[in-house]
C-alpha cells in the first residue's frame, strides 16, 4: 500500500466534504461565513476526519456515508482551535501557517465563527443522518460528550488553571491531555465505528485505541512545541514554556516524554489489532503520527 497516496486521497475527500457541507462563503452575514471558511481552509492535517473515514472503512463502509461525520468533527476541532488561540486563552498569532482568526478578522468575529462552527457540527449530524435516527442520536451524543464540560472544555479549563503552576502532578497533566485532546481523537474512532455498525467490543477497542492515540498525540504536540520551529509547525513554537504551561515536557522532560509517546502509540496499536477488516492504513496512520515526534 502506498500510504502517502492513500492519505492524500482521504484528505482530499475531507476537503471536498468541508466545501460541500458548509454554508457557502457569501451566506449572510458574509464576514461570519468567510471567517468560518478561513479557519477551516488549508493547513490542517485533517487527522480526526481521516480517522473517522478510515475506521468506518474497517467496518465495511464503502460509500461516502461517514463523510458528514468527518466534516462535523473537523468543524468542532477547528472551533476549538479558534477559541484556543484567542487572547483570553493561549493568545496565539499563527495557526495552520496563517494569522489566527482574531488576527485576520477581529476578536468578536473569531469568537462568533467558533460558536458557529461548533453549532454547525451538530446541525450537520442531525441533518445528514436523519434517515437513521438511532445512528444520528449515537453520533450526536458521542460528539457532545467528547466536546463538553467533562472532556474537551474541562481539559481546556484545567490547562488554563495549571498555567504557571510549579507543582502540577502527573495526574493533573494526564487529566489535561486526556480531555483537551484525547477526547476528540477517541470520538473520531468511535464515530467511525458507529457508522460502520461496530458491536460493543469493537466500540470498546476503538475507545481504548483513541485514548492512547490521543495521549501520544498531545505528548508529541508538547514535544514539538519545545523542539520544532514555527515554520514547520505553522503555529508559534516555544509558546508553552513562555506561558508556563503544564506540559509533558515540563513535568517529565524530553526523553521521558518521548518514551511515554512511544508507549501510548504501542498501546493504541495493540488495541487496533483486535479490530476486523484491513487495518494497514490505520496502522500506517498511527505510525506516521508517532514519527512526527522524532
Ligand atoms: C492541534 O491539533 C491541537 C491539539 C490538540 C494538539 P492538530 O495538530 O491536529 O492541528 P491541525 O488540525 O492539524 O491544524
Ligand atoms: C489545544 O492544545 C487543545 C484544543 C484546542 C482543544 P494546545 O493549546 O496545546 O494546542 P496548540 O499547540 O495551540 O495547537
Ligand atoms: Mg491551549
Ligand atoms: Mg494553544
Ligand atoms: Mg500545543
Amino acid at each position: 500500500m502506498d500510504f502517502v497516496a492513500a492519505l492524500n486521497r482521504q484528505v482530499a475527500r475531507v476537503e471536498a466534504g468541508l466545501d460541500r457541507h458548509l454554508p457557502v462563503a457569501g451566506t449572510r452575514p458574509a464576514r461570519l461565513h468567510e471567517a468560518m471558511r478561513y479557519s477551516l481552509q488549508a493547513g490542517g492535517k485533517r487527522l480526526r476526519p481521516v480517522l473517522v473515514l478510515a475506521t468506518a472503512e474497517l467496518f465495511g463502509v464503502k460509500d461516502d456515508s461517514a463523510l458528514p461525520a468527518a466534516v462535523a468533527i473537523e468543524c468542532l476541532h477547528t472551533y476549538s482551535l479558534i477559541h484556543d488561540d484567542l487572547p483570553c486563552l493561549d493568545n496565539d498569532d499563527l495557526r495552520r501557517g496563517r494569522p489566527t482568526a482574531h488576527r485576520q478578522y477581529d476578536e468578536a468575529t473569531a469568537l462568533l465563527a467558533g460558536d458557529a462552527l461548533l453549532t454547525h457540527a451538530f446541525a450537520l449530524l442531525a441533518e445528514a443522518y436523519a434517515a437513521q435516527p438511532i445512528l444520528a442520536h449515537a453520533l450526536i451524543r458521542e460528539l457532545a460528550d467528547a466536546a463538553g464540560s467533562r472532556r474537551l472544555i474541562g481539559g481546556q479549563m484545567a490547562d488554563l488553571l495549571a498555567e504557571k503552576k510549579s507543582d502540577a502532578t502527573p495526574d493533573e497533566l494526564e487529566f489535561i491531555h486526556l480531555n483537551k485532546t484525547a477526547a476528540m481523537i477517541e470520538a473520531a474512532l468511535v464515530m467511525g465505528g458507529l457508522i460502520g455498525g461496530a458491536n460493543e467490543d469493537g466500540i470498546n477497542s476503538l475507545r481504548l485505541a483513541g485514548r492512547h492515540l490521543g495521549l501520544a498525540f498531545q505528548i508529541i504536540d508538547d514535544l514539538l512545541d519545545a523542539t520544532a520551529d514555527t515554520a514547520t509547525l505553522g503555529k508559534t513554537a516555544g509558546k508553552d514554556a513562555k506561558a508556563g504551561k503544564t506540559t509533558f515536557v515540563k513535568v517529565h522532560g524530553l526523553d521521558k516524554s518521548r518514551q511515554f509517546a512511544q508507549h501510548h502509540t504501542a498501546t493504541a496499536l495493540a488495541a487496533v489489532q483486535g479490530l476486523p477488516g484491513g487495518k494497514g492504513f490505520l496502522i500506517a496512520l498511527i505510525d506516521s503520527m508517532a514519527r512526527r515526534g522524532r
